[in-house]
């Protein structure tokens, strides 16, 4: 297991992060899965934005953490983003889904770190190339 405090990785920006999405997951509206996750992400102009997972009773349409925080970032016209803290309070660490890993190699560079922690301070770090390796990305549509 990992801790913060025994890992040179720019604690300081990364504990503001951390503390934002355990903030955001606090607001989470997880009703049917109980399963609470807040995302915080900062971006390139030192902005940090929040989501958390908003269920719904059809459950197809619930959407996770990870992007309704880019949601936010979009909102804020950030674009551009750096880095992102995934939350929650369960033993077992959060890795994003699949879905949203096609969201984050929209508005994340292939090298930004993605950390998934919980209220242990146990955490990962990826970056976004080894959560969606060889991603469609925009420049396959923009570069042409
Ligand atoms: N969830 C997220 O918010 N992020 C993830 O990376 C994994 C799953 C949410 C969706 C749903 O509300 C609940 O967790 C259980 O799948």
């Amino acid at each position: 297991m990992n801790t913060l405090k025994n890992e040179n990785i720019d604690a300081d920006t990364w504990n503001v992060l951390v503390e934002s999405a355990q903030n955001a997951c606090q607001k989470s509206y997880a009703p049917y899965s109980k399963f609470h996750v807040g995302a915080a992400a900062l971006t390139e102009k030192g902005v940090v934005v929040q989501g958390c997972n908003v269920e719904n009773a059809s459950y197809g349409l619930t959407v996770c953490a990870e992007r309704n925080c880019i949601a936010q970032a979009v909102i804020a016209s950030e674009t551009k983003l750096a880095r992102m803290a995934i939350y929650t309070k369960e033993e077992q660490l959060t890795p994003p889904c699949g879905a949203c890993r096609q969201v984050i190699a929209e508005f994340f560079s292939q090298d930004a770190q993605i950390m998934a922690v919980n209220h242990l301070n146990k955490f990962k770090v990826w970056t976004v190339a080894q959560l969606l390796p060889d991603a469609f990305t925009p420049q396959n549509l923009l570069d042409r």
